[in-house]
């Protein structure tokens, strides 16, 4: 059986001193936890303080992008060794509020994907419509393309133990999450699509919903058979709403 994963994208919010205290109380509420793991997602420059706060806890941390390239002269870009150094294990590829503002090409997301493993840290792939694609019913058409340029690229293979974080564009910051039965159809699709190439990989392969995630509908999404887990924004700012949702995942 997968172990459900909570994963706080904390996004561009935070200072040092903000940061100690949610943590903390992190720290605090989360340790005795069993049954789940929990990754906590920075900014780069607080990967420093994540790792000396969170290095002898069973919290994970990661980062929320990363350099399609190994190394060079790419000015502002962080490369998968550099996450690494500071003890990174996990890293968000392909946001939406990334692809969209930034003109991230599928292409250039299935390098990152690579490249993050390459490195040994476990990539949380972001797959999304949006709402006039829900409305149009292409939903399945589009996040089966996200997922297209990965398998005709690297193979079904790259998704064993990989993650995947299903997330409708509409439903990011909205607070009008996906149904239960609406993200559990959904990752029935990408775990079938996984599956019809590599049946191992896709059992492994967790898949996350994100999207307006909170204490009240954690329940019915995690309790669906192929919602592995949330990949939680705003409510991960908050450390007893996270608590809420990490004890539910639990
Ligand atoms: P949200 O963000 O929980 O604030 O909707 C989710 C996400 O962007 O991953």
């Amino acid at each position: 059986m997968r172990q459900k994963l909570v994963v706080a994208n904390w996004k561009m919010h935070g200072n040092l001193a903000s940061n100690k205290q949610l943590l903390e109380a992190y720290i605090a509420n989360l340790s005795a936890l069993k049954n789940v793991g929990v990754v906590v997602c920075v900014p780069y420059p607080y990967l420093g303080q994540a790792q000396s706060m969170l290095q002898h806890t069973n919290i994970a941390w990661g980062a929320q992008n990363l350099s399609k390239d190994p190394v060079g002269p790419f000015t502002g870009e962080v490369s998968a060794a550099m996450l690494k150094d500071f003890g990174a294990s996990y890293v968000i590829i392909g946001h939406s509020e990334r692809a969209t503002a930034y003109c991230e090409s599928d292409e250039n997301i299935a390098t990152k994907f690579v490249q993050a493993q390459a490195q040994g840290l476990t990539p949380i792939l972001c797959v999304g419509e949006t709402l006039i694609e829900r409305e149009a019913g292409v939903m399945e058409m589009v996040v089966g393309k996200q997922l297209d340029t990965i398998l005709n690229t690297y193979g079904a293979a790259v998704f064993a133990n990989a993650i995947v974080s299903y997330e409708p564009i509409w439903a990011i910051g909205t607070g009008l999450a996906a149904s239960a039965e609406q993200a559990q159809s959904m990752h029935e699709f990408i775990r079938g699509k996984v599956a019809a190439l590599d049946k191992s990989a896709a059992a492994s392969l967790k898949i996350l919903y994100g999207g307006s995630v909170n204490p009240q509908n954690a329940v019915q999404l995690l309790v669906m058979q192929d919602i592995d887990g949330g990949l939680i924004g705003k409510c991960s700012l908050n450390a007893q709403e996270f608590e809420k949702i990490c004890l539910t995942a639990a």
